[in-house]
């Protein structure tokens, strides 16, 4: 059974940027099914509504994921030695380019996006991963060793399919790595904001290895890492393969959810009092600063401050503009609302205050932004609950 436990209201597509006002057009709500443990919002939109040639998020925007990237590449070259590799959303590919271009094969339906990873010298599917492509696949090439997933298996909603079709095409001793925002992690920040309508899931390690089990597949090992606000790297083989051993990473993990009452209903519940409560805090802060006079503006445009700014309405009057690097995403109006997003600049004036929309790259950004940071500089954020930061 599929219980709601949190309504964000009235958002937009968080990927809408565009230079006419877009407004909301649906009601987010967030749900548990008491069978799976999984949680998943209640909209499903449909894939070329989001997924298309003009999607404007691009991985190689961040330095941290450029980096984790890189260092896990290394590391399946070392460990794994994979011959033949899948990545299923290479999106630019950032990922997929840290390999030998002849044993890397990628899948991008976003078709902008796709050029950018072919201009790299990468073989791209320009096709969304389904039924259709895997039989593609199976006649193009043999099976693969090692198949790669980043933020992409929780934006398609028949997953079920997904994971039947990986095991379609995975070797029997290959190996799946996945990576996904961490339901534990989401909960224990208050991050209410990784649900969007392109995340229609948020696995925990519990629904995840249920789902997996009925398409013969188990998760083997769990890596925590810092990405977009705490993310699980998932390793998943057949279930056949006994070679390989369960990790005691993995048991560990499984514990902890358990522990925190991932499988229950009454911790989601206990969170989306959390999210209320959060919510009346941030507006109470804006408030306070607009009282006051104080200008406010936005760094990062991402998904994420699309669902934050939505559900708490602190719109155009609140914000003077957004900064963000990316050129999709400049001179275009963030979804559901009229501000104004601008080509970065680095911040110079401290009389203003910064909300941080991108506060999963809260490091990367103060690094950055060191003058306005060492000079008074404030920002804004709402994780793990409404505050001011200052040095
Ligand atoms: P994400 O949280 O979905 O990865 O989106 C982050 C957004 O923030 C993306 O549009 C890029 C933008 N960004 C900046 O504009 N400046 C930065 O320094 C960082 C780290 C991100």
């Amino acid at each position: 059974m599929k219980k709601t436990f949190l309504d964000l209201g009235m958002q937009p597509l968080a990927n809408n940027f565009s230079t006419k006002y877009i407004s909301p057009s649906f009601r987010l709500k967030v749900k548990f099914d008491t069978n799976s443990k999984l949680v998943m919002i209640n909209k499903h939109v449909k894939k070329e509504k989001m997924f298309n040639k003009s999607y404007p998020y691009r991985s190689s925007k961040s330095k941290l994921v450029e980096k984790l990237f890189r260092e896990l590449s290394k590391k399946i070259k070392e460990k794994f030695k994979p011959k033949n590799i899948l990545e299923i959303g290479c999106n630019d590919g950032t990922f997929a380019s840290n390999f030998n271009k002849r044993n890397i094969t990628c899948i991008e339906p976003c078709g902008d996006v796709a050029v950018e990873a072919k201009k790299k010298g990468l073989k791209v599917y320009v096709e969304y991963f389904d039924d259709l492509l895997v039989k593609k696949l199976k006649k193009d090439h043999k099976k693969f060793d090692m198949i790669f997933s980043a933020n992409t298996i929780t934006h398609i909603s028949d997953i079920n399919s997904v994971f039947l079709n990986v095991a379609k095409i995975l070797s029997d001793n290959g190996t799946f790595i996945v990576e996904e925002p961490s339901l534990l992690e989401t909960i224990k920040k208050n991050s209410y904001d990784q649900f969007y309508n392109e995340h229609i899931y948020v696995f925990s390690t519990i629904a995840l290895q249920n789902i997996l089990k009925k398409n013969d597949l188990e998760i083997y090992d769990v890596e925590n890492i810092k990405v977009h606000g705490g993310s699980n790297r998932y390793y998943i083989k057949k279930i056949k393969n006994k070679k390989i051993k369960i990790s005691q990473s993995f048991k560990k993990n499984f514990i902890l959810e358990k522990k925190f009452g991932l499988h229950k209903f009454s911790c989601y519940k206990n969170f989306s009092k959390k999210i209320k409560s959060s919510k009346l805090k941030l507006i109470e802060l804006f408030k306070k600063l607009k009282r006051n006079n104080k200008r406010i503006i936005g760094y990062g445009a991402s998904a994420k401050a699309v669902t934050i700014i939505n559900y708490c309405n602190l719109k155009e009057d609140y914000f003077d503009y957004f900064y963000d690097t990316t050129k999709q995403k400049i001179g275009k109006f963030l979804p559901g609302t009229k501000i104004k997003v601008l080509k970065y600049k680095k911040l110079k004036n401290n009389k203003i205050y910064v909300f941080l929309g991108a506060w999963n790259f809260y490091k990367e950004i103060i690094n950055k932004e060191n003058y306005f940071y060492d000079n008074s500089g404030k920002f804004i954020t709402h994780i793990p609950y409404p505050r001011i930061i200052t040095k």
